[in-house]
């Protein structure tokens, strides 16, 4: 532990309505990240997105961030966060300056946005991104990077993301509750996109649907950049619920058995393949084929896909998604969910995993893990890595002991 010194980390928070999850990452001086600890805890303090319960999102914070310190041996202090939920709102909007010096530098990009930005954004929303999408210099449009062009005039067309200050600012406190700050707040579908797109996807046009335990979080790319953003309340615990009443079982064995042996398509499965089913109330456990699984699941499949669709076609940009549709988030991990989708759109649909990391890059190479990753790409791009120091040894076994001592308790209070 006394090789680790002080270095650059970035940390990422995701807090999910099923699960919290902490990724921490070192930054090399190549500007890679390394994978160095990851801690993951059950949530049930969020809804949709939305805290519901401060006490038990704090919680599940502590625990997550004190295992993925644990595992890496840093201690962190500051943390980027994914914000999603249905208060979430986006559109476009546009500025014009005049340039100064008749060449447009860092200056005249900054007045630009900040003109865009100038719209009338209402007291209890609070602005979470201004991404430009197009410059024009003196008329000429299509321009990504407009520093050094000559012109007398720079128009900005941005696409703004805002969310309610209320529902943000009890994220902020279970954050600040567990004892951390946050170094920036990103949409939850837009880090994922980060963490599972090639920039080739985002030119030709694609969109992500970040499949979560309550909503599935869509997000656009036009041209390399973000066109739309919007919500789809259908999640995996739709499929739980359904798998639930279908089989008469309990919820845990119907997650259980969702992760196990579910399946989208009925055609994917066997006549001999069976599986065990707890029954609800003291009732005995039943031998079910797996085909009757799939039976449950596959109407909950098709209407998902159907309401995916459907977003997609309202968006207006369906004729523009060359690249298709990237499925990623926990409950895309569903068997035969990415040929359904092909099967229903006609489209290109592939699942995402975040890649483009190193050290515990498989700890982290499933779709659930896919925002907490793209919050560190997210943190590299802005630069902004605070150094974080190794944890000392009495500091682990401090740890260790408040493990041992609640494990002990427990088991007190138990009787
Ligand atoms: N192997 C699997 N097959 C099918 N579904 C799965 C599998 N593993 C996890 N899920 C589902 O994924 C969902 C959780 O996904 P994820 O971890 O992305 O959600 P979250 O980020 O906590 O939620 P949200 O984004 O909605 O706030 C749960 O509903 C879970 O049942
Ligand atoms: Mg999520």
């Amino acid at each position: 532990m006394s090789s680790k010194k002080s270095i650059p980390v970035i940390a990422g928070l995701d807090v999910g309505s099923s699960k919290v999850t902490v990724v921490i990452g070192t930054v090399s001086d190549s500007l890679k990240i390394d994978i160095v600890g990851v801690g993951t805890a059950p949530n049930t303090g969020i809804r949709q997105g939305v805290v519901v319960n401060i006490e038990a999102t704090t919680e599940s914070i502590r625990k997550a961030r004190e295992e993925a310190e644990l595992m890496s041996g840093y201690r962190i202090e500051e943390v980027f966060v994914a914000v999603s939920g249905n208060h979430i709102r986006s559109f476009d909007s546009k500025g014009m300056v005049a340039i100064k010096n008749k060449e447009v530098g860092p200056h005249d990009v900054e007045r630009v946005i900040e003109a865009a930005k100038a719209i009338a954004v209402p007291n209890d929303r609070a602005v979470l991104h201004v991404i430009p999408r197009e410059y024009k210099v003196d008329g000429q449009d299509g321009i990504h990077d407009p520093i050094g062009m000559s012109g007398v005039r720079l128009e900005a067309s941005v696409h703004i993301v805002t969310g309610s200050q209320t529902a943000i600012s009890n994220n902020l406190k279970c954050i600040e509750r567990a004892g951390l700050k946050t170094a920036g707040l990103v949409l939850e579908q837009l880090a994922s996109a980060q963490a599972v797109l090639s920039d080739d996807e985002k030119d030709l046009g694609v969109c992500v649907a970040d499949m979560g335990a309550g909503s599935t979080n869509m997000v656009y790319f036009v041209h390399g950049s973000v066109a739309h953003t919007s919500v789809v309340p259908v999640g995996g615990q739709h499929f739980t619920h359904d798998i639930a009443i279908g089989l008469r079982t309990p919820q845990m064995s119907a997650e259980a058995l969702k992760r196990k042996f579910g399946c989208s398509m009925v055609s994917l499965t066997s006549e001999d393949e069976t599986m065990e089913v707890e029954g609800v109330g003291g009732r005995k456990a039943r031998t079910v084929m797996r085909k009757d699984l799939a039976e449950v699941i596959e109407p909950r499949s098709e209407e998902t896909l159907h309401l995916i669709y459907n977003d997609l076609r309202m968006s207006g940009l369906l004729p523009l998604l060359g690249s298709g549709l990237v499925l990623t988030g926990g409950a895309s991990q569903l068997e035969g969910l990415v040929e359904m989708g092909e099967f229903m759109f006609d489209l290109p649909v592939r699942r995402g995993l975040p890649g483009k990391v190193g050290g515990l890059a498989e700890v982290v190479k499933s779709p659930a893990f896919a925002t907490a990753v793209g919050l560190l790409q997210h943190g590299l791009a802005q630069k902004k890595y605070s150094r974080a120091s190794a944890i000392s040894e009495e500091n682990i076994s401090e740890s260790i002991g408040s493990i041992g001592q609640k494990v002990k308790n427990f088991f007190e209070n138990m009787f």
